[in-house]
């Protein structure tokens, strides 16, 4: 297990009347009117038809898009910047591909101040949580596209994070690895206890990690429904098999039963 002596408490974050309109000749107005309070340590995922929104959500709970309407706070605070303590993963691992895996993970750390042992030790110790710990001298063309994601999740929580935010990290890979992915990312965070929110077109996927699961409408980004998962905390695959997993996952898909929704398991 990850020791959480260097992780600082997680925060709450809090979304109130969030809507963002896109300036231009056409503005779109990508989200309308969301609220969300998202505790300290919980996992919360966000599912939506494509363009409904998501990304520029989780932007504004990044501190990297200002809303045109409502506003962000993180532990209570109103985010108007980005903030050390929350790290972004994007849908590509965006690993610098001169560096090593333990280069990139030491990525925050550099860009914050010198990097120490204790950085260093830091960014093993992760390596190894992460099950790479062998591979911290390879550069990112050396790892399969899994373990590149698994590096991506290092380096965010390299940083101490007190929130998470991940948008459609594993969309790139096939199921399998996905599946393994998903039972890792649970664990990553019920062992770290950050506040996570998740940006997924998978429907399983967000059952199976999180404790509630936003649904969104197609655009602008409205709320339709938060379902909470009656899963129990320590999960492993065979949840999937559980009645509870089955009505949770239909009672969402029953929100994007056109074909064109894009959003799918
Ligand atoms: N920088 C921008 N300027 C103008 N419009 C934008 C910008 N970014 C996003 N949009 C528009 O806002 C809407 C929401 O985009 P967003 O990327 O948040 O959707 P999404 O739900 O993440 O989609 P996907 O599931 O395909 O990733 C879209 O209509 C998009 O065209
Ligand atoms: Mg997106």
């Amino acid at each position: 297990m990850l020791r959480r002596s260097k992780m600082p408490s997680p925060l709450g974050l809090t979304a109130t009347n969030v809507t963002h309109v896109f300036g231009g000749k056409e503005p779109v107005v990508a989200l309308q009117d969301f609220s969300l309070d998202v505790a300290p340590g919980e996992f919360v995922a966000i599912v939506g038809p494509s363009g409904c929104g998501k990304t520029t959500l989780l932007h504004t709970f990044a501190g990297l898009v200002e809303p045109t309407d409502g506003d962000v706070r993180v532990g209570g605070e109103r985010l108007t910047a980005p903030r050390r303590d929350i790290a972004m993963m994007f849908q590509a691992p965006t690993l610098l591909p001169w560096k090593t895996v333990l280069g990139n993970c030491l990525l925050p750390r550099e860009l914050a101040h010198r990097v120490d042992d204790a950085d260093r030790d830091r960014a093993l110790e992760l390596l190894a949580w992460a099950g790479i710990g062998g591979f911290a001298d390879r550069r990112p063309h050396e790892l399969s596209g899994g373990m590149q994601q698994r590096v991506a999740i290092c380096r965010a929580l390299m940083g101490d994070p007190s929130v998470l935010l991940l948008d459609e990290p594993f969309g790139a890979l096939d199921a399998m690895t996905r599946e393994q992915m998903n039972v890792d990312l649970r664990r990553m965070w019920a062992d770290s206890g950050v506040t996570t929110v998740l940006i997924t077109h998978d429907i399983a996927e967000a059952v199976y990690l999180a404790e509630r699961v936003v649904v969104l409408s197609g655009r602008p980004g409205r709320t339709l429904d938060v379902v909470d998962v009656p899963l129990p905390h320590a999960r492993d695959l065979s949840v999937i098999e559980t009645p509870e997993f089955a009505k949770a996952c239909a009672r969402i898909r029953a929100y994007f039963a056109r074909e064109d929704s894009h959003v799918g398991v």
